[in-house]
């Protein structure tokens, strides 16, 4: 019998290929069919391991959920970017590789992320999401999230509906 070891951690110099390869495999699972293709693989080329490198030794806050040598998926998070809404704080991104998805550690990167958020006193989370991303929409609920906003996100001349789910 092998035991996999869970870890949770800010991401650190030299993880930029793993995070750019776990975010490549999400996006074009969770938005294939929903986004544009040609607007989907330019928002995933052009995130590719420098870019995620350069992210880590900024200020850039992110999680990665990582299981034995492997990153699984990752979180984005720090204030929310629409004041007017009522949580400080938001996760930006929150993203597993496809074959990691379902089995909880999704919750785990988000309980956490929310943890980080109030250690930096930002009151509430927030998080938006495509309206057609239906089994995050269903994450988001079943973690209690309630719908706070509305807006729109254009791809390629194509308006998407987002939705803001709000946690207290
Ligand atoms: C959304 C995401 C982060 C959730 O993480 P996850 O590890 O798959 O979810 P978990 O296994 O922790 O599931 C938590 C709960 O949500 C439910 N859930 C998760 N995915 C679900 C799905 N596709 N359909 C229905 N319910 C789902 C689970 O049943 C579970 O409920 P339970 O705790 O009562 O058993 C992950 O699936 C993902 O990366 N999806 C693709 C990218 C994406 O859409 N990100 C969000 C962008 S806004």
């Amino acid at each position: 019998m092998s035991t996999l070891l869970l870890d949770i951690r800010r991401a650190r110099p030299g993880d930029g290929e793993q995070i750019a390869n776990a975010h490549d495999a999400s996006w074009r699972q969770a938005y294939c069919g929903i986004v544009p293709h040609r607007a989907l693989d330019r928002m995933v080329r052009r995130r590719g391991e420098e870019w995620w490198e350069r992210a880590i030794s900024r200020s850039t806050v992110i999680l990665v959920a990582e299981i034995d040598d492997t990153i699984a998926g990752y979180a984005t998070l720090g204030i929310n970017r629409i004041r007017s809404l009522a949580p400080d704080g938001e996760i930006y991104e929150i993203y597993l590789r496809p074959e990691y998805q379902g089995v909880g550690l999704g919750t785990g990167l988000f309980l956490d992320a929310r943890i980080e958020l109030k250690r930096r006193r930002l009151k509430g989370t927030a998080v938006w999401v495509l309206a057609d991303n239906e089994p995050a929409i269903r994450f988001y609920e079943n973690a209690g999230g309630r719908a706070i906003a509305e807006g729109f996100e254009q791809f390629d001349g194509e308006k998407l509906l987002k939705i803001a789910y709000g946690w207290d």
